[in-house]
């Protein structure tokens, strides 16, 4: 991503925090997966929003309206033996030329010099709570101004949630941010593709979760996360991560897999036939979850609220057990019960970006969210029937049990509607039978 991205976000957040504020972002720290092997680094979401810089053992501080330096990158130095063990650093001279910091220092230096940064600055910006090692850095360099009052040095008096105001930044996507966002959803639909016509019975779940990983890698992606590949009543389980077991002749497989481009997320769910023909039963399910999501995807436009789509995937949801015989009763009264949630257990959606349950509030103080241009949502409605469901003391007839379906896209806000990020992946029965039934 260009430097100048970089560049406009900082101006923006310095522009809102105003004179006399510091704000502090440490970098994702580094972490262990056994013993003395690591888990690939990613850098912290909001860091990397800010600075790019995508090394970890950074502190960014930004003091608008500092005469010497408004952006200061505390980082490693160079230092040819680290790097022939661990990999190239850009050092000091690199987060200044590359990264377009005003300053930077060694982060072995940080508790000497960043004390001083805060002398006399009124609030300090911090995501308290993210990180309690670095929390108690924060909190010693600013009572080691404390203990120098007496010589008139002013401590910051405030506080202040760096999220608010990075958060809501997040929450709309610029033009670039939108571009990586289209990438990944793209390579991800491609991903699916891939996996609807790979998959036959008799083949391992993970064989199929192996292909996304070559599809995201093959075009310089990562995973956004761990891939959900789940055959049969495996589908029932929300976050089913195993991926381990063999897929059925006559059963459907879920699939909630996305791509992270450049640090932008997708998060495509798609379930098709494992033997490229829907049953009856798989069919009439799957049509309700269709409908549910078109009627939500269609409410997601400007000036809706952000619970509109859940609503209208609800109606749609409820009406469609109605007429299958799996709730019975009176519509408005199903929905207002939520009888729906023996089937369908989670909400429709969730803001998407750099994280894939992204940052941004749903409610404005007690009232949900306006839509607006430039945010990206997943429309996600389900429908799990896991073996022994009941409704009541009642058990679901045999024929629905083990079914499980989910159909996840990504959408972004546009002036007039919005635009599915993800449309490449086939999403209706026919389309889905068609394709797989492609030599
Ligand atoms: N893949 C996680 C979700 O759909 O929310
Ligand atoms: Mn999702
Ligand atoms: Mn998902």
């Amino acid at each position: 991503m260009n430097q100048n991205e970089f560049a406009r976000r900082r101006k923006r957040l310095m522009q809102m925090m105003g004179k006399s504020s510091v704000a502090i972002l440490p970098a994702a720290p580094v972490l262990m997966r056994n013993r003395d092997a690591e888990h690939t680094y990613r850098q912290d979401s909001d860091f990397h929003y800010l600075t790019g810089f995508p090394e970890p053992e950074a502190v960014a501080v930004l003091i608008p309206k500092r005469k010497h330096a408004e952006y200061i990158l505390f980082c490693r130095e160079r230092d040819p033996e680290m790097e022939t063990w661990h990999g190239r650093r850009a050092g000091l001279d690199g987060a200044m030329e590359e990264y377009g910091a005003d300053d930077a220092f060694p982060i072995t230096d940080i508790d000497d010099i960043l004390p001083g940064l805060l002398e006399n600055c009124e609030r300090v910006f911090y995501a308290m709570g993210c990180n309690s090692g670095f929390d108690n850095q924060v909190n010693g360099w600013v009572n080691q101004l404390r203990d120098k009052a007496r010589a008139g040095v002013h401590t910051p008096g405030e506080f202040v949630a760096l999220d608010h105001l990075l958060h809501d930044m997040r929450l709309y996507k610029s033009r670039t941010e939108i571009t990586a966002m289209r990438k990944a959803a793209k390579i991800s639909a491609q991903a699916h593709i891939r996996a609807m016509q790979m998959t036959k019975p008799g083949m391992m779940e993970y064989e199929i979760e192996a292909e996304f990983q070559h599809h995201y890698k093959q075009n310089g992606c990562e995973h956004a996360y761990i891939s959900i590949v789940g055959g049969g009543e495996n589908g029932c389980i929300l976050h089913y991560t195993e991926n381990n077991a063999q897929l059925r002749d006559g059963d459907l497989l879920l699939i909630d897999a996305g791509a992270e481009n450049d640090l932008y997320a997708a998060d495509i769910t798609r379930t098709f036939p494992v033997n490229g023909s829907f049953s009856p039963e798989q069919k009439a399910l799957y049509q309700i979850v269709l409908d549910a999501q078109l009627a939500a995807i269609d409410k997601v436009k400007p000036g809706n609220h952000w619970n509109e789509p859940h609503e209208a995937a609800v109606k749609v949801i409820t009406k469609g057990l109605m007429k299958l015989g799996l709730l019975k009763g009176n519509l408005r009264t199903l929905i207002k019960e939520q009888a729906y949630r023996t089937f369908y257990m989670h909400r429709t959606g969730h803001w998407l970006g750099m994280d894939v349950h992204d940052v941004g509030d749903y409610k404005v103080g007690d009232v949900w969210r306006e839509l607006e241009p430039g945010m990206v949502l997943t429309v996600e409605p389900g429908l799990y029937i896991a073996p022994g469901t009941k409704v009541g003391k009642r058990a679901v007839a045999k024929k629905w049990q083990g079914i499980g379906i989910r159909i996840e896209d990504d959408v972004l806000v546009t002036k007039d509607g919005c635009d599915i990020l993800s449309k490449d992946a086939p999403k209706t029965i026919n389309d889905i039978e068609t394709l797989m039934a492609k030599p």
